[in-house]
């Protein structure tokens, strides 16, 4: 069984994000989602909570999706998985500027890791995850960029 590891702070998880997962089960067996935090990111929205909503967000793709928690660096993730793989979303080409300087750091102290970098599906091309707490936050309707799940919770809790 080939698996992936798709980190990021899911902060929270769009439908961005979510079409990555399902692509992604395209190509791997299983794909490990890994919730982290940015240390450049605002770090407020718990990480049991955007895990708890990635969970729920992605319940649909039942045991092929696992979704956890990490604190390491990324490379020691993925070999505590037993996965070389990690995949990640492209946007536009600053995404691709951020993901190279992360991939030649990765690759440098792992160079056994594989990315794959998946072109984001164009209706998401314009997502961000702080752009939908910005509107959250200010009261908007969150539920085009978001799965159900998510806009159910932000709803909840404004
Ligand atoms: N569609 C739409 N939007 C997308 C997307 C997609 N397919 N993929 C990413 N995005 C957006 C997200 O919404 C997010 O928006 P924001 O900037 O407004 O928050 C942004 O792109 C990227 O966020 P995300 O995918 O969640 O990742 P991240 O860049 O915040 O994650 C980690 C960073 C956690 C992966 C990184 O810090 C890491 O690997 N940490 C582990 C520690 C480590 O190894 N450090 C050494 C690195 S060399």
């Amino acid at each position: 069984m080939t698996s992936v590891v798709y980190p990021g702070s899911f902060n929270p998880i769009t439908n961005g994000h979510r079409d990555i997962v399902e692509r992604a089960l395209r190509l791997f067996d299983k794909v490990i989602v890994a919730v982290g935090t940015s240390p450049d990111k605002d770090p407020k929205t718990h990480l049991a909570e955007r895990i708890g909503l990635c969970r729920l967000a992605l319940a649909e793709f039942g045991d092929r999706v696992e979704v956890e928690g990490f604190n390491v660096l990324l490379v020691e993730y993925a070999r505590a998985k037993n996965t070389r793989f990690v995949v990640r979303g492209l946007r536009t080409i600053s995404d691709f500027d951020y993901e190279y300087q992360m991939i030649a750091m990765n690759q440098t102290m792992d160079p056994d890791l594989e990315y794959v970098l998946l072109p984001t599906s164009r209706q998401w091309s314009f997502l961000s995850s702080s752009l939908v707490r910005e509107i959250a936050g200010l009261g908007g309707d969150i539920s085009e960029f978001v799965p159900p799940a998510v806009a159910e919770h932000y709803r909840k809790s404004s």
